[in-house]
């Protein structure tokens, strides 16, 4: 009897974890979950198009200004850009704090250069700086690349062999 009671503790102990594991595995095959912008809530994905669509307005704006000499149109635009920033954006906390879980350290390190190069945007065009306006305008440009190959292949597809070749480079 207490050997049929050892025995069943043991079963147990060993089965128990044995049935989690199974089970969670299960759940994973079923459903993996969801990572980077795709585990975005809808409100919050919406905000990050937006903000997108003003930069991509924002940097096609920038190439007539500059060839017009027209120094104070670029500065408010790398202002814009600047201060579209989605981390200092109107989120409520719990945005921020979701933002911060489903958005990985990687993207959020191009995110702060992209908006470090826009704020250095509006320094050289303060300063009337032709050549360097074109050097940050560049930075700016390949950092659409850099993180979209990373963080946005579900909207751009055609990015995602880029990122995929770059790996092999390195
Ligand atoms: C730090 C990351 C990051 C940088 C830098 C970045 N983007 Fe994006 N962008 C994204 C992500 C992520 C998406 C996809 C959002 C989605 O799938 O919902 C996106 C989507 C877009 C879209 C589509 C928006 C829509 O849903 O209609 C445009 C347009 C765009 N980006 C333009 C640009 C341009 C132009 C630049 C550079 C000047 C740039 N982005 C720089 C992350 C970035």
């Amino acid at each position: 009897m207490r050997m049929n009671l050892l025995l069943t503790a043991l079963t147990l102990a060993i089965a128990w974890p044995l049935a989690g594991g199974a089970e969670e595995a299960h759940d994973h095959a079923a459903a993996p979950p969801a990572q980077g912008v795709a585990a975005l809530s809808q409100p919050l994905r919406e905000a990050l198009s937006a903000e997108m669509q003003a930069v991509q307005a924002g940097m096609i704006g920038v190439i007539p200004a500059l060839a017009a000499g027209n120094w104070d149109e670029i500065a408010a635009i790398g202002t814009r850009i600047r201060d579209s920033y989605i981390m200092r954006q109107s989120l409520t906390p719990a945005q921020l704090e979701e933002l911060h879980e489903a958005l990985p350290p990687d993207f959020q390190a191009l995110d702060a250069r992209f908006h470090q190069d826009a704020a250095m945007l509006i320094h050289v065009a303060e300063a009337k700086k032709p050549e360097l306006v074109g050097y940050y305008v560049g930075r700016m440009m390949e950092a659409c690349v850099a993180c979209h190959s990373r963080h946005a292949t579900e909207k751009f597809p055609a990015l995602a062999a880029q990122a995929g070749a770059e790996q092999h480079a390195h």
